[in-house]
């Protein structure tokens, strides 16, 4: 029987596979579940650097819009906020800790370094095993470099790892202008995983109603492949810990990122879509894959096809469709 047992940010973990940051991570029945069909670890939805700073200077009056960097975040405190945030993620991590015993891994979406870092050491303190920055800059200001965009991811991890001694690990994007080499200096910069990539909606444009839709809720397979390359890419080439997510919708795909190179899979969209029951589906499919492949442990063949180790290596970094449709084979 293959052992499934991987470490993540220092973390022990029975297998791979971590339920991703998502509003089926916000309850602690939720949580239950996770752990009963088998996940390795759970990361909690996100608390907002908005919702954290908005609690500590308790009056939104005294917050302006330019407070606040996107603008849905302005739409959601008109209508959703309640004022209690904070305590029910605190409540939230407490509870989660005394019901199960995979680790959990609080999460907070951030989008700069200001004010709110010293906040994190509540949530070490409430018990999360580890935190989880998910940061994301907009490089859609024309009037920053990119150098002032990638400034804040830095900012951020120096801050907060002012505050914490549990286990930091970095959600990031691929927006960035010299993507690999940001990842591997993000890496080196003392947190202990990086998670390559986060998700995020997509505008579409309704015909009828000439209106701007939010679109792709949810993840499909065939969006596997950027965070596949990234992570071939960047293993063996990081200070830290490697999480993949985007795109696995089963144990196949499990199978792909951890050969890519990753301690570990973070995963949203095939909860939603299947049901957390598929959580069990994808272990089985890892265990029987090793079995049959010969592999014991999964740092046997963590890596085995990433750039540093395929027979070729080039593969990663093909792009253009040379020799596809032109009559060429
Ligand atoms: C409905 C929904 C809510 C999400 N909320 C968060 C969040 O609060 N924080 C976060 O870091 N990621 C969030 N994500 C992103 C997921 O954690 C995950 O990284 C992303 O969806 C890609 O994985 P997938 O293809 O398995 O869905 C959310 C995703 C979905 C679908």
């Amino acid at each position: 029987m293959a052992d499934l047992t991987t470490t993540y940010m220092g973390l022990k973990l029975r297998n791979p596979i971590i339920a991703a940051s998502s509003g089926l991570t916000n309850s602690v029945e939720d949580i239950k579940e996770f752990e009963e069909n088998g996940a390795g670890a759970v990361v909690l939805k996100s608390i907002f650097e908005e919702e954290i700073r908005r609690e500590l200077e308790k009056d939104l009056g005294s917050m302006k819009m330019e407070t606040f960097i996107y603008p849905e975040t302005f739409d959601y405190y008109d209508n959703y906020a309640e004022d209690d945030t904070l305590t029910n993620y605190l409540r939230l991590i407490r509870e989660s800790k005394k019901a199960v015993s995979i680790p959990i891994i609080a999460s907070i979406n951030c989008v700069s370094a200001e004010k709110w870092p010293y906040y994190a050491e509540t949530l070490q303190d409430a018990g999360a095993d580890a935190l989880e920055l998910n940061v994301f800059v907009m490089p859609s200001d024309f009037e920053k470099t990119s150098e002032e965009n990638e400034k804040v991811y830095f900012d951020v991890v120096k801050e907060v790892k002012k505050h914490v001694k549990i286990p930091i690990s970095l959600k990031i994007s691929y927006y960035s202008s010299n993507l690999g080499a940001f990842i591997q200096k993000l890496s080196n910069t003392g947190i202990d995983g990086l998670v390559l990539f986060n998700r995020f909606y997509s505008p579409d444009i309704d015909i009828n109603n000439l209106d701007i839709l939010s679109t792709n809720v949810t993840s499909s397979p065939s969006e596997l492949p950027i965070s596949l390359r990234w992570i071939g890419i960047m293993y063996n080439r990081v200070g830290c810990d490697l999480a993949a997510s985007t795109g696995i919708h089963d144990g196949a795909a499990v199978v792909k990122q951890i050969l890519a190179g990753s301690n570990a899979v973070e995963i949203a969209s095939a909860f939603y879509k299947n049901g957390k029951g598929v959580l069990k589906d994808m272990l089985n499919d890892l265990s029987s894959w090793m079995d049959n492949k010969g592999y014991k442990t999964i740092t046997e063949f963590r890596g085995k096809m990433s750039q540093d180790k395929a027979k070729n290596p080039a593969a990663y970094e093909r792009m253009q469709f040379m020799k596809y449709f032109s009559g060429k084979g």
